[in-house]
């Protein structure tokens, strides 16, 4: 049993690859309240690979998880019941006033239904962005913790306007910026001394940078085969790194396409990296082709051209003012609209509003606020 004490209990969750650089500067800004707020790190075990999860532990200095939950793969019905019943159990334990969710990932979801059962406040950091597309396991993990959270940490303006039309009211929303962003500014200083570039023999080299992993693009073998295609006909006229996330990996063995990626000259297939190599080779690239999330946000904020295979977008704003276009899992398209840019790179971009490094201490301030004395 914990110690009981005074101070308020708040429990931050991460599961998976994206919301470990959502948690850190979240971390790291609590750490200037240890006399008032006490903090305690989940990890669910959503994912768990080295590279999807301890890298990112060390490469963003995070503490190790004060739980680990071992809740590991499965059906999403599996691995959001395990979830479920795992934080449950901790949530019983710690007794918190709070827990702060990040994301839309299955752990984001579980965690927050669990505290809405238990009458345990959360805070959604990151909520009221939208795709409109059900058919997404991530839109209805973003709704459904949107209308159970009390506290929704917005990262744009669109996100706000979402979150009005949905009836959320006003004073529980906070628009705060891209909490990402902080960890991203945190650590591009650090890049400079990574090797990554070096061993793939890529400095002063044009590359595309490539990292898929979104079920509608990789899980279907005839959307899988256009974009491993796709890849081998853009390494004719430039180098191509492909980071393979562990999904992706499976399906190219499940669908035979392992051949598609080898001997390929330029093509340069690559284990998932941690955060500061990935983020080495993404400031460097001339293009990203992606179905990532954070990796729009990211390029948005680097003014590196970004191309998406998906049919829309939840970060609305990386179209609108920033380096993001979406394109058609279409081998024409996708090799078009990449070597368009390779030739004419992107001129004009901004960075959207309060995507500035300090979201994480304006979501400490608003917990205060929410949470201090009385
Ligand atoms: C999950 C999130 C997705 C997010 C992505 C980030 C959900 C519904 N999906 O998708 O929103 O964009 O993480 O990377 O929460 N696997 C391993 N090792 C690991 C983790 C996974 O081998 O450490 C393999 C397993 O075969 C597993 C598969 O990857 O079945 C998918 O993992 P899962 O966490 O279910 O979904 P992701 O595709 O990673
Ligand atoms: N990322 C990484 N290594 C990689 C690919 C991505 O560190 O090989 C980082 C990326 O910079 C971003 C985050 O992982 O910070 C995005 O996570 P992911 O693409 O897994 O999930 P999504 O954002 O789509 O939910």
């Amino acid at each position: 049993m914990r110690k009981r004490s005074d101070k308020v209990k708040v429990i931050l969750v991460v599961g998976a690859r994206p919301n470990f650089m959502k948690a850190a500067p979240i971390i790291q800004a609590l750490r200037k309240y240890l006399d008032e707020i006490e903090h305690i790190l989940v990890h669910t075990g959503q994912h768990y690979d080295f590279v999807m999860s301890q890298i990112f532990f060390q490469d963003l200095q995070l503490p190790q998880p004060d739980e680990y939950l071992n809740v590991g793969s499965g059906t999403h019905a599996e691995q959001t019941a395990r979830t479920m019943i795992a934080f449950d159990r901790v949530v019983q334990e710690v007794c918190p006033k709070l827990v702060i969710v990040v994301g839309d990932v299955n752990s984001t979801l579980a965690c927050a239904l669990v505290c809405a059962k238990r009458g345990v406040d959360i805070a959604h950091v990151e909520a009221g962005v939208r795709s409109f597309d059900m058919a997404m396991p991530e839109e209805v993990n973003r709704l459904l913790t949107d209308q159970v959270a009390r506290i929704l940490f917005t990262p744009s303006q669109d996100a706000n306007d979402n979150l009005a039309r949905e009836g959320i009211p006003p004073e529980r929303i906070h628009f705060v910026g891209n909490v990402m962003i902080d960890s991203l500014m945190a650590s591009v200083a650090q890049i400079e001394r990574r090797e990554i570039l070096t061993s793939l023999d890529l400095n002063g080299k044009p590359y595309v940078l490539i990292t898929l992993h979104r079920p509608s693009n990789v899980d279907n073998p005839d959307h899988l085969g256009v974009l491993l295609d796709s890849m081998a006909k853009l390494a004719n006229g430039v180098a191509v790194v492909f980071s393979i996330h562990p999904r992706t990996r499976k399906r190219i063995q499940e669908f035979g396409f392992s051949g598609h990626l080898e001997q390929v000259a330029n093509l340069y297939p690559i284990e998932s990296l941690g955060y500061l190599d990935f983020l080495a080779l993404m400031k460097s690239a001339d293009v990203v082709l992606t179905d990532s999330g954070g990796v729009q946000a990211e390029t948005t904020f680097l003014g590196v051209p970004c191309v998406t295979v998906r049919p829309s977008t939840e970060w609305l704003v990386t179209l609108t003012s920033g380096t993001n276009q979406l394109v058609d899992c279409n081998q024409g398209e996708i090799i078009a609209v990449v070597e368009t840019l390779l030739n004419n790179p992107i001129q004009k971009h901004s960075i959207p509003t309060m995507w500035d490094g300090r979201t994480a201490e304006r979501i400490v301030e608003v917990l205060k606020q929410c949470y201090g004395e009385g």
